[in-house]
């Protein structure tokens, strides 16, 4: 049984918190990494922090919700390494607002973001999997898309049908051997949730705090080892699933 080193892993929206946190737990496995997103910078800083564990990472520009970035980006990867074995869907966006307060336009922004990217990237990298012989897929989801959290209308919707997504393609992965689970982080503490907190982030903090049993946030590495977990040749077995790291957040 193969496992990660020298597969080739494909990430979305690794210029930063979580994405960043799958591509150095995955260097740390041997993957080579190929770290997507808009800010060239931030992915210079994530191929920087990767080369520095001794690994190996290509920075493409790419944003999830066009067509024309994913078939380039793939095309890239091909030229330089000639397959793709993974891809982690993590990149995502999130707006907090109470249902009556909610635009369309807001509706659609997450619905591209979180839907629809994550669908454009597993259509775009199927065939390589498939080539490659089997690989294995993780849609980066949210407690929000499985228990109702107040404020998170859209995004909780757009999660949910994530899940959704997750669950027929890992149907339809089953005779190319490619496994589709979904991973649901609780809160962590990142750029991402400090940006929807906004000014008053730090007053959040106790509250958040206290609805974890663990007493503890989890960490962009805490879900970077998850995902290094679901793609290796130990998760052989699990595809469609809903993987909580949450501290325990949706425990019942
Ligand atoms: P973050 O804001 O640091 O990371 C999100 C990344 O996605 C950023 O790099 C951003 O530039 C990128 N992104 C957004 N739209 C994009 C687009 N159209 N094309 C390409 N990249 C795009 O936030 P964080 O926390 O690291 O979030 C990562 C994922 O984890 C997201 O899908 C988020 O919904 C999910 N998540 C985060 C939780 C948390 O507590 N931090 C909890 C549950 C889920």
């Amino acid at each position: 049984m193969k496992g990660l080193r020298d597969q080739v892993v494909l990430i979305t929206g690794a210029t930063s918190g979580i994405g960043r946190g799958c591509a150095l737990s995955l260097a740390r496995a041997g993957a080579l990494i190929v770290a997507t997103g808009r800010n060239e910078d931030r992915g210079r800083e994530t191929v920087r922090q990767v080369e520095a564990l001794g690994g190996r990472c290509l920075f493409l520009p790419l944003d999830v919700t066009r067509q024309t970035d994913w078939q380039r980006a793939v095309t890239n990867v091909l030229a330089k390494w000639g397959r793709i074995d993974h891809l982690v869907n993590n990149a995502g966006d999130a707006i907090v607002k109470p249902i009556a307060e909610l635009s369309r336009e807001d509706l659609q922004f997450l619905l591209r973001v979180d839907l629809e990217g994550p669908l454009l990237g597993m259509q775009a990298v199927w065939p390589c999997l498939k080539s490659a012989g089997g690989g294995a897929i993780v849609n980066m989801s949210s407690v929000a898309g499985q228990v109702g959290i107040s404020g998170a209308t859209a995004y909780g919707l757009a999660k949910g049908a994530q899940t959704g997504l997750t669950r027929s393609a890992a149907a339809l992965g089953r005779p190319d051997g490619i496994r589709v689970n979904s991973l649901h982080p609780g809160l962590i503490w990142t750029e991402g949730v400090t940006d929807v907190l906004g000014d008053d982030v730090e007053s959040y903090r106790p509250m958040l705090l206290a609805n974890i049993p663990l007493g503890r946030f989890g960490t962009p590495q805490n879900i970077g080892d998850t995902v290094r977990y679901l793609l290796s040749p130990e998760a052989a077995g699990i595809s469609g699933i809903e993987f909580n790291v949450d501290g325990g957040q949706t425990a019942r």
